[in-house]
């Protein structure tokens, strides 16, 4: 039911000009910004606790106490993925009615408003301020994911739309990995300079406000959208250097004629559509599986967990994770177009269960053994690795793969909600949990990461070289158990709106 197509036309199309990599590279720093602020908070994690205690203590002329502090700090780490929430499900608010673009450029501000409030937050003596800031750059997070691999896939030829999208996940890896090295106490994860650390999020908003100008604005939207066709034709032409630009406006005029059919999808007709229901559960288990996993407990409290595994330079260790995560990451953009999506995505999560498992004999036998901190490094870099390989990169592949122009702003709005609404469980919720479950907490992340095996290998579709039009009649064989026509597809759409 789910074998490949011939790939015939997409093989004329591999070109990679200077416009391309300017857009690419562009929209990418909005990644780059979101993993920078997924890690920042990581290293200097006791820095910023004792500054919050010293506040605390000089307002209240108490010290604070253990299970407050516990909060406030997880707060100001959890408090992003809320961000994340309203800025990911306001996504179509922007991208339909300002274009790609612009919708980007004009983020930044978020980016500079909360890199002034972090950065002035300990000289205004207010930890509010810092939680209010990394409110605001969750909230220009989450635009970023949904404009970052809309736009980059909205300007790649279809051959190259997976390497091309799997730059996403590199800006965002390159970020954390920037953001662990700059928390080095001997560089800025110290007393005097975290809030430079953590206003850092200036200086890439200015870079991307100086060269998104100079990028153009998404063909697909120009098309689609603003119906400007020869617009669309001379961006199409500047981003593959060809005159012949056909192939990819008649793909697009396709697709077009299809959502003229199918118009705009909305989020309740994603669940009552029996043509859009399985894959939009389907998009939504697989965010679940890539937060569910437990990667951001080791992206946001790595350093902690390390020092309570009894490793001597946590920080270092950090980094070490930060680096396996950035090359697994290239890896991950080599292999991607190669291994099929699904087949990537199960390997990935049974590595990384197979790691959860290894870390938590790792704590439980540290009081006896000494020399398990190693292990315990050695199962954290793991864990990271085999992220890297599936639920990384892959559940954002394939929501952007099973849903065509009609549904898919709304299947992104909702694919993004529940990334960060589960982001959030695990960035709340790590350190009490760590609390209650002490060395067996990585068990709970191998329970869930075997349901998500399960899952996929039952579940989950191929979805790699294949058009929408394939991927969704795969879906309506399967739900229907015989073939419509789109006349007839359209019309029980009509009546599941009623
Ligand atoms: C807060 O700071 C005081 C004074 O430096 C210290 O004694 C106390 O242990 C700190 N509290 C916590 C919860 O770290």
């Amino acid at each position: 039911m789910f074998q490949s197509p011939p790939l015939g036309k997409c093989e004329a199309l591999h070109k990679v000009t200077f416009q391309l990599m300017l857009a690419v590279g562009a929209a990418v720093i909005g990644s780059l910004q979101f993993g920078y602020n997924t890690g920042v908070i990581n290293a200097p994690q006791k820095v910023i606790e004792n500054f919050i205690n010293e506040t605390w203590s000089e307002r209240n002329e108490q010290p604070i106490d253990q299970t407050t502090l516990t909060t406030i700090w997880s707060v100001s780490v959890a408090i992003f993925s809320v961000g994340g929430i309203f800025g990911s499900f306001s996504v179509g608010l922007f991208v339909n009615r300002f274009g790609r673009k612009n919708s980007m450029l004009m983020a930044n501000i978020l980016a500079f408003a909360s890199a002034a409030l972090m950065g002035f937050s300990q000289m205004a003596k207010s930890y509010e301020m810092l939680i209010i800031g990394r409110f605001v750059v969750g909230l220009y997070s989450g635009l970023s994911t949904g404009f970052v691999p809309m736009y980059v896939g909205e300007v790649a030829p279809t051959a190259l739309r997976g390497a091309l999208g799997t730059l996403h996940q590199l800006g965002i890896v390159l970020g954390i990995l920037m953001a662990q090295v700059f928390g080095i106490e001997s560089f800025m994860g110290n007393k005097a300079l975290w809030p430079l650390l953590l206003g850092f999020t200036f200086f890439p908003a200015v870079v991307q406000c100086a060269v998104l100008p100079f990028c153009p604005e998404s063909p697909r939207f120009l098309l689609l959208n603003k119906n400007e066709e020869n617009k669309a034709k001379s961006v199409l032409k500047k981003l593959r250097g060809s005159a012949d630009v056909s192939a990819d406006m008649q793909e697009m005029k396709s697709e077009h004629r299809q959502m003229m059919r199918e118009k705009k999808v909305t989020i309740p007709e994603l669940f009552r559509s029996p043509l859009y229901r399985q894959p939009i559960f389907i998009a939504i288990v697989l965010q679940l599986s890539q937060q569910l996993s437990g990667i951001n407990a080791v992206f946001y409290y790595s350093t902690s967990i390390f020092e309570k595994a009894g490793v001597a330079q946590p920080v270092y260790a950090t980094i070490g994770a930060g680096v396996v995560n950035t090359a697994f990451t290239v890896v991950s953009l080599f292999v991607v177009e190669r291994a099929g999506r699904r087949s990537l995505h199960m390997i990935g999560l049974a590595g990384m269960a197979f790691s959860a498992v290894l870390m938590t004999i790792a704590l439980s036998l540290l009081e006896k053994l000494p020399w398990m901190s190693y292990v315990s490094i050695v199962a954290i870099f793991g864990f990271v690795a085999f992220f890297e390989i599936g639920p990384g990169p892959i559940p954002w592949f394939i929501v952007a793969e099973l849903f065509s122009q009609g549904p898919r702003p709304s299947a992104f709005a909702v694919a993004g909600f529940s990334n960060w609404t589960a982001n959030f469980i695990v960035g709340m919720g790590f350190q009490y949990v760590e609390m209650v479950c002490g060395p067996y907490v990585f068990i709970i992340f191998t329970v869930l990461l075997l349901f998500f095996l399960v899952f996929t290998y039952f579940k989950v579709p191929e979805t790699r070289g294949r058009t929408f039009d394939e991927i969704s009649s795969g879906f309506r064989q399967s739900a229907g158990g015989e073939k419509h026509s789109p006349e007839e597809l359209a019309h029980s759409l009509g009546d599941s709106q009623l």
